[in-house]
């Protein structure tokens, strides 16, 4: 107790202390989710009151970072400064100390959140996360152009939302989100890049060792598993799964990692196409996981106010067909995309189509695609 019984200042420091720290649980670090006392970054709250500056009190608070000089390490102590800045009680001036925790301590942190998370975050029960992995029998129909726009449309519509590369060979995900940076490493806990709102992870974002380590062993299966294991990924509503081409493998991994994973296959409209998609998707005749849809990509090309049917026609509605009588349930074609030049050219520039510069959803013809396909997907 340091206040002096009979002075102006007419709050307890040790007051101050209490409430500053439980106004501090309500600034939640931006990655890992979780307020800044319930990790332990709050190391000490000092308040001293202020000489002849009646009720005004220098109040330091030290804040221990997990990785220093993390780029969000201004945000957090921006908000910690404002919390105590804020105080209604008293007139506080902030001092926030910066250092970062020690490394027994980041690991006791790192370990606790690992066992909070059971591995695998999204296998337990009652978990709310939507799984969607979107699939093709054969590469260049646009799977991954699907997933990147999908994804961007969830998180315009507001649904937290991540999304796994899971196309080893072929991944594609951090070049159409324009994502150049490496995901934090937090003693072997990675955390998701974050672009467009959608939280990601691609084995692009990583380079030399990092990526030689991820391609080791059986390595569509191991990926995958590292992904959903040693990716910090909270809680999301929606997770998309950009998987390889192919008609078997991938899937199977997905649907033993994510019971609760739902396919969603992408084709073309000519028949070579649909074929190779139905097989992908009958996959689901030997493990078991949903085929929620089937989306049709390139399905014409408007010329001149007319839709030129250069693919052929009819594969989105083959599949449907196909697979509905072949699993037994309806499994319907969900949505027939255009093909636009636009989206390779966006794509390219490193942001998905369907939003507009400043992020938001585009309100045209093909944003309208997107965001019905996005809202029939979750009902
Ligand atoms: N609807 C579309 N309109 C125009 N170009 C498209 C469309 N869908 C995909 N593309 C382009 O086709 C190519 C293959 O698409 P991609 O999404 O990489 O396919 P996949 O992941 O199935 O291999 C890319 O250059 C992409 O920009
Ligand atoms: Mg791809």
């Amino acid at each position: 107790m340091t206040a002096d019984a009979g002075s102006a200042n007419t709050v307890d420091t040790r007051q101050i202390e209490a409430d500053i720290y439980d106004r501090l649980s309500r600034v939640i670090d931006p990655e890992l989710g979780r307020s800044v006392t319930d990790l332990g970054m709050i190391a000490a709250i000092h308040a001293t009151p202020i000489a002849d500056n009646a009720n005004a009190y220098d109040v330091t608070v030290q804040v221990e970072l997990t990785v220093e000089g993390c780029p969000l390490s201004e945000t957090i102590t921006n908000q910690i400064n404002g919390a105590v800045a804020s105080y209604p009680g008293a007139n506080l001036t902030p001092h926030i100390e910066v250092t970062s925790m020690s490394r027994d301590k980041l690991a006791d942190l790192v370990a606790d959140l690992k066992a909070e998370r059971k591995q695998n975050p999204f296998n337990k029960p009652g978990v709310k996360t939507r799984i969607f992995a979107i699939a093709s029998g054969k590469g260049g129909v646009g799977k991954s152009s699907v997933t990147a726009n999908l994804a961007a449309t969830f998180a315009a519509l507001g649904y937290d939302t991540a999304a796994i590369d899971a196309d080893i060979y072929g991944f594609s995900l951090p070049k159409l989100f324009g994502v150049h940076t490496q995901p934090t490493n937090l003693n072997g806990m990675l955390m998701p890049v974050t672009a467009w709102g959608v939280k990601l992870i691609s084995i692009g974002m990583f380079a030399g060792a990092d990526r030689a380590i991820l391609w080791r062993g059986p390595r569509l299966q191991r990926s995958l598993e590292q992904f959903l294991a040693d990716v910090w990924w909270g809680q999301p509503d929606v997770l998309l799964l950009d998987l390889a081409p192919g008609t078997g493998d991938m899937a199977i991994s997905v649907a033993q990692a994510l019971p609760n994973a739902e396919l969603v296959v992408i084709t073309t409209p000519q028949p070579s196409a649909s074929d190779v998609a139905v097989r992908s998707g009958l996959v689901a005749l030997q493990v078991p996981m949903k085929v929620r849809g089937v989306v049709e990509n390139m399905s014409w090309y408007e010329h001149k106010g007319e839709k030129l049917h250069i693919f052929g026609e009819g594969g989105g509605q083959r599949v449907s067909e196909q697979l509905t009588a072949a699993l037994g349930y309806d499994v319907p074609l969900m949505a027939q995309l255009p093909l636009d030049p636009a989206l390779r050219e966006a794509g390219e520039g490193g942001r998905p189509a369907v939003l507009d510069a400043d992020g938001s959803l585009r309100t045209d013809g093909f944003g309208a695609q997107f965001r019905a396909l996005a809202e029939r997907l979750m009902a």
